[in-house]
């Protein structure tokens, strides 16, 4: 932690910050390192690294860290989770206090962000982070410019986001591993994997790691369809099923299995257990299930993560030093692009039901959980 300073300090051009927000996931660190090397080393300006998200712009005195070029020389590129930290709850509109009350302290953050005399903030986030950054720089003046992150791939307006790829590639592994032990024990193996709302981890790892079953938030599923295509599997003469099941998903009457933590709110997971049990009584067969959870988020960003987020944290300096702000960095047709920054929290991209990966799925035979 250190000390607010003001802007007279800052020296000759600008100073900017930079947050993580959400759900930490693998190449956070990359971007970072990439805005931290175009900032200092090509603009000479100063990056201001501000830790735990917006919590640190709330904290007197405020929580950050100046961000010199080391950074860039160190291998943060290949880091899991993010060096500045974050935080998936706080929202400074309904600031959640220990009494239990809820207040707002947007404020707080605005007047941080004014203490340290940032000329732009570098938020890198998911969609509900960007809802919550675009408020606060409405309200407060603030030159913003995100940079898309979630291992869900939801964010509007772009092909990929930070960490996508690499909880792809775990999940693949997961099912590879997965596989040998299936079939020398003649087993179900049902993998739980994330994907809030939306079903891209578990249709591409799904394909990616030769899935019987893959079931998505997008398409309601029921038990007795996918009961009914492990006989089928079995029939054609194979002793195992691999079942690849986004944690997420709903009944046909919209029923998800939902968890209610000690802070009250409620997350998701706990559907494979479920769906393990059901299909083990329906079918007679040995099934076991995995739950992969936050191993998805951690580890080492793959080729794929490290490169798009150094990318986007390139585009994201180039954006501040043309003075365009409210933009969102995104990957568009192999390109990375910059969009209104209102397009990310638009509407959550889930998995488009016409999209050539449920083609390739339906192509390939994969159980959607659905009659089609
Ligand atoms: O949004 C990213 C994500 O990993 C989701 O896939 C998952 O549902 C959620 O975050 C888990 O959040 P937490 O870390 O609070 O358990």
């Amino acid at each position: 932690m250190a000390t607010a300073t003001a802007k007279a300090a800052a020296g000759r051009g600008k100073t900017i910050g930079i947050l993580t927000s959400g759900g930490d996931c693998a190449g956070l660190n990359a971007a970072i390192r990439a805005v931290v090397s175009r900032a200092v080393q090509g603009y000479g300006w100063r990056v201001f690294g501000i830790h735990d998200g917006t919590m640190g712009l709330m904290r007197r005195p405020i929580d950050y860290e100046e961000l010199g070029p080391g950074i860039s020389n160190v291998n943060i590129l290949r880091l899991g989770g993010t060096i500045l930290g974050t935080t998936n709850k706080g929202n400074p509109f309904a600031f959640p206090m220990p009494d239990g009350s809820v207040r707002d302290r947007s404020e707080e953050v605005i007047a941080g962000v004014r203490e340290l005399g940032l000329d732009a903030l570098i938020g890198i986030g998911g969609d509900g982070s960007f809802a919550i950054l675009r408020r606060l720089a409405q309200q407060g003046g603030i030159n913003l410019v995100g940079i898309p992150k979630t291992i869900d791939n939801d964010v509007g307006a772009t092909e990929n986001s930070v960490g996508f790829h690499t909880a792809v590639a775990v999940a693949t592994e997961a099912l590879d591993r997965l596989q040998p032990t299936a079939a020398s024990h003649d087993r179900v193996m049902v993998l739980e994997v994330m994907g809030r709302d939306a079903g891209h981890i578990a249709l591409a790892a799904g394909i990616a790691g030769g899935a019987d079953v893959i079931l998505i938030p997008e398409i309601p599923y029921t038990v007795e369809a996918v009961a009914a295509h492990i006989e089928k599997v079995r029939r054609q003469g194979r002793n195992f099923a691999l079942v690849v099941v986004a944690e997420a998903v709903k009944n046909p009457e919209g029923q998800r299995v939902q968890r209610q933590q000690a802070s009250g709110s409620v997350t998701y997971g706990g559907v494979g257990n479920a769906l393990g049990d059901a299909l083990a009584h329906l079918t007679g067969a040995d099934t076991r299930v995995t739950v992969l959870g936050h191993v998805q988020r951690g580890g080492q960003p793959t080729w794929s993560d490290r490169m798009i987020a150094s990318a986007f944290g390139i585009h994201a300096v180039d954006l501040v030093a043309a003075g365009k702000y409210d933009r969102l960095v995104a990957w568009q047709n192999r390109a990375v692009v910059d969009v209104p920054l209102v397009e990310a929290i638009a509407a959550p991209q889930q998995v488009d039901l016409d999209s050539a990966l449920v083609r390739t799925a339906r192509g390939l035979g994969i159980c959607l959980g659905d009659a089609a």
